[in-house]
């Protein structure tokens, strides 16, 4: 089965809030609300696809240093297999804002399961709670 690698963060607020983005209508699974990321391209490390996804989705600067690793998704869909390290970020430069059309939205971690979500995010949830609490 084919893998498709993608990479994911968790934006973290000073109020302990995480940031998802609610994928666009014309893509796979349009509607659905997701931890911004993209896909790693050839050559790329994921720290590095994740700078440069978060610059073009949402026109924030990280500095490679403020990304944690925290989990890794890893799910089997119809045609692919979708491997997606999640990282949280807690500092970066600018304010986050939609340049893609996509809806943003700050949520409670305990609060993320009212958003519905791909299934291989899904499963994320509890690592976030555990991490910043519900
Ligand atoms: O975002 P993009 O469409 O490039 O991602 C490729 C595929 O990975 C999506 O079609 C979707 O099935 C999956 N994906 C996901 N969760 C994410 C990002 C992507 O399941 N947060």
């Amino acid at each position: 089965m084919r893998i498709v690698l993608v990479v994911a963060c968790a934006l973290i607020d000073p109020d302990g809030r995480i940031l998802i983005a609610r994928r666009p209508e014309g893509k796979n699974l349009a509607g659905l609300w997701e931890f911004p990321g993209g896909k790693i391209e050839p050559g790329e490390r994921p720290e590095q696809s994740l700078i440069r996804e978060l610059a073009e989705e949402l026109d924030i600067s990280v500095k490679e240093a403020c990304l944690a690793p925290l989990t890794f998704a890893s799910y089997a869909y119809e045609d692919f297999h979708l491997l997606m390290p999640l990282y949280v970020c807690r500092r970066w430069e600018g304010t986050p804002r939609s340049r893609e059309g996509q809806a943003l939205k700050w949520v409670r971690a305990g609060k993320l399961r009212d958003y519905p979500m791909p299934p291989a995010d899904e499963p994320l949830i509890p690592h976030l709670i555990g991490l910043v609490g519900a």
